[in-house]
């Protein structure tokens, strides 16, 4: 069973090499997350992509656990807020589903052009704001890691077992029902055999 090939190779790598991205690669990983899906097309992503002297003060928002985005030569900013989204009732504020979608657009972007992108949410969100001037009603949801790939020389012992590691995942049938809530889908995804 054959799915999207990005959705196979994808991984939440942390190799990644410093070496720069052109400006052209950068603009089609930023137009991929443009063409995705949203509610009424309202479009409420906001994208900060941080080179040179502003990605130098993102790079300070990272924690240690993160030192390994530390080398990479992009950082991109998903930033969103509820107001600029479909807001209905039951809980429905698409702002935070809608930016997720754009930022999966990037990531399987990237992945086709054989580079890594990596979201992550362990940064400090007040240096984050104070680097890119995010302005104090805006969620800075996530930050992207892009680069190519490179060696794991930043990567503790476990995250570089990690990724040389099997991919983690529940079992289809605990996540995804067969017409009732909790009646588990009966055939498994591919990587779990028969
Ligand atoms: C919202 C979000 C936050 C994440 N935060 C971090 C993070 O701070 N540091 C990190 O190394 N990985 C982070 N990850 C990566 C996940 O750990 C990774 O996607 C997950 O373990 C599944 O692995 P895979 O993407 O290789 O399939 C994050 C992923 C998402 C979607």
């Amino acid at each position: 069973m054959d799915l999207l090939p990005e959705l196979t190779a994808r991984r939440a790598y942390r190799s990644i090499s410093a070496e720069e991205l052109a400006g052209e690669e950068v603009t089609a990983l930023l137009a991929a997350a443009r063409l995705a899906p949203s509610c009424f097309n309202n479009q409420p992503w906001r994208l900060v992509a941080a080179r040179g002297e502003i990605l130098a003060k993102l790079r300070e928002a990272l924690p240690e656990g993160n030192k390994w985005a530390t080398r990479a030569p992009l950082l991109v900013v998903f930033a969103t807020k509820a107001s600029l989204d479909c807001r209905l009732d039951e809980g429905r504020d698409y702002a935070y589903f809608d930016t997720g979608l754009a930022a999966m657009a990037l990531l399987l972007e990237a992945t086709r052009r054989g580079l890594r992108a990596h979201p992550i949410a362990g940064y400090s969100p007040a240096k984050v704001r104070k680097a890119v001037e995010l302005p104090p009603d805006f969620v800075p949801l996530a930050l992207v890691v892009v680069g190519k790939p490179g060696d794991d020389e930043l990567l503790a012992p476990w995250q570089k077992e990690r990724e040389r590691g099997p991919r983690e995942r529940k079992p289809l049938g605990e996540v995804a029902y067969d017409g009732l809530w909790e009646r588990p889908w009966p055939f498994p995804a591919p990587e779990e055999g028969a």
